[in-house]
């Protein structure tokens, strides 16, 4: 197994690994090694079925549904996410930069994204290093930001979802079962040890002890400062590409700069631990 770095800061290609093989501990051993020291890595080539999928990501931990998106059917944990405009001619909704899931108490430890159909041009996806992001705030900026907790709301950030008809009604459940949750600021990776700034402007609503107005204002430049391009990689899509996000320590963001292209992606979810 061979990484190809695609900046000096995150993201790397694999090489020689064929995840439509059995998966063996020194190929296992590798994958997690390489997220650890990459923070995303990816794949070429890989025709994955559902159970090539789903094995993978077992490997890491549990999966963990999305009760949002739909999902292949016998397999409740792929989640599909296809932007099609034979079927709808809404664009695609989610444009900002976030780390996925960051309402629930215990976030997803990381995603694993297969692309299965792609637009002729663009729809590309990008990720930040929010570990490098920390490392790069001042010593008293991270002083500050270590021992505060922000507000993470499933509600703010399916707020056009569930403005849409029906809406309210389909997310029911999903509204139900994430109130508004806590974490820290600062997060440390409980593998590498790593800390990382864990805010996203698409769940975070507040840092708690704050005014509103400094908590606006401090959010405003972590966001800016969080997608600083020297911290960030982006990456080009094939069909049967896949990319493994380590969701603890990084943000991610879609291009749309494709539609009305139809774009098919699956995506498998793994369950995480509480951020401390
Ligand atoms: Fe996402």
């Amino acid at each position: 197994m061979r990484f190809e770095p695609l900046t000096h800061t995150i993201g790397a290609i694999v090489h020689d690994v064929d995840l439509t093989q059995p998966l063996t501990d020194a190929t296992l051993a590798g994958i997690r090694e390489g997220l650890l020291m990459h923070e995303v890595i990816f794949f070429r080539d890989q025709p994955l079925e559902p159970a090539h999928h789903r094995a993978l990501a077992e490997a890491f931990g549990p999966p963990k549904p999305h009760g949002a998106y739909p999902h292949i059917p016998g397999y409740e944990e792929l989640t599909i996410l296809e932007n099609d405009p034979r079927v709808s001619l809404e664009p695609p909704r989610i444009d900002s930069w976030h780390t996925d899931m960051t309402f629930l108490e215990r976030p997803p430890l990381g995603s694993i994204l297969h692309a299965v159909i792609i637009p002729p041009s663009g729809g590309d996806t990008m990720w930040s290093s929010l570990s490098r992001a920390y490392d790069a705030l001042s010593p008293s900026m991270q002083e500050f930001l270590l021992d505060k907790k922000a507000i993470h709301d499933f509600s703010w950030g399916f707020r056009h979802s569930l403005a849409a008809p029906g809406g309210r009604e389909r997310l029911a459940a999903m509204v139900e079962a994430n109130p508004p949750r806590e974490h820290p600021v600062v997060r440390t990776h409980p593998e590498s040890g790593k800390k990382a700034i864990y805010v996203n402007p698409l769940f975070t609503t507040r840092i708690v002890g704050l005014t509103q107005a400094e908590s606006d204002a401090l959010l405003a430049f972590l966001y800016q400062h969080m997608i600083t391009p020297e911290f960030t990689c982006r990456f080009r899509w094939e069909v049967n590409s896949v990319a493994f996000w380590d969701n603890r320590i990084t943000l991610h963001r879609p291009v749309n700069d494709y539609w009305p292209a139809h774009r098919r992606m699956q995506r498998i979810t793994i369950e995480g631990d509480r951020p401390s």
